[in-house]
């Protein structure tokens, strides 16, 4: 579902962010989409979620349209000065890595709101919530109050939830900026 929203939305030269690259999938996947004119930009506190998801891009050719942080997503708007198209999210671990390294509550939601004042009029954030693991649960509950209480003159705020699957599967929010 995340991959069909980022791909009927997503055009060529378009700025796009990931906000939690991890091992490169939604980065590879949105620098296809955005092509040689576009942007896109990463961000992951773990440097080899980033020197992977480089060495990735640079196999593919796309390094030169991406640029990758190693630092919070929160700290978004300390690197990126531009408006931008989309915005894409998924919480949790790192498959394949250190299950204990986990998006949190706290920093989540100040980087959503952050993200939503850089989205474009009719951008969208994508935001994947995994949340099985310990705090999952927390920070997958905060962030849906915070996005419930989004004006909605200023934004359309849509979830997607599977009702009839067991052991927590993942839920996921779209968020258009109007
Ligand atoms: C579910 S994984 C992302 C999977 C990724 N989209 C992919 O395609 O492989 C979550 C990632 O968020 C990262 N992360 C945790 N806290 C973060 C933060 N405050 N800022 C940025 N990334 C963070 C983790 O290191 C982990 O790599």
């Amino acid at each position: 579902m995340a991959n069909e929203l980022m791909s009927k939305r997503v055009k060529k030269g378009d700025i796009v962010i990931d906000a939690t690259v991890g091992n490169g999938n939604d980065t590879i996947f949105l620098s296809e989409l955005v092509g040689d004119m576009g942007k896109v930009y990463g961000f992951d506190i773990q440097a080899t979620a980033i020197i992977n998801t480089k060495k990735k891009l640079l196999e593919k050719g796309f390094l030169e349209r991406t640029k990758l942080f190693e630092d919070s997503h929160e700290n978004i708007n300390i690197y990126i000065h531009e408006e931008v198209d989309l915005i894409v999210f998924n919480l949790g671990y790192l498959p394949g890595g250190n299950h204990e390294i986990i998006t949190k509550a706290d920093s989540t939601v100040a980087a959503i709101n952050k993200g939503l004042k850089l989205l474009k009029k009719n951008g969208i954030m994508i935001i994947t919530a995994y949340y099985r693991h310990l705090g999952g649960l927390e920070e997958k509950e905060v962030v849906e109050k915070f996005l419930g209480n989004l004006n909605q003159k200023d934004f359309s705020v849509l979830k997607f939830q599977f009702i009839n699957q067991i052991n927590y599967p993942p839920m996921l929010f779209g968020i258009e900026k109007r």
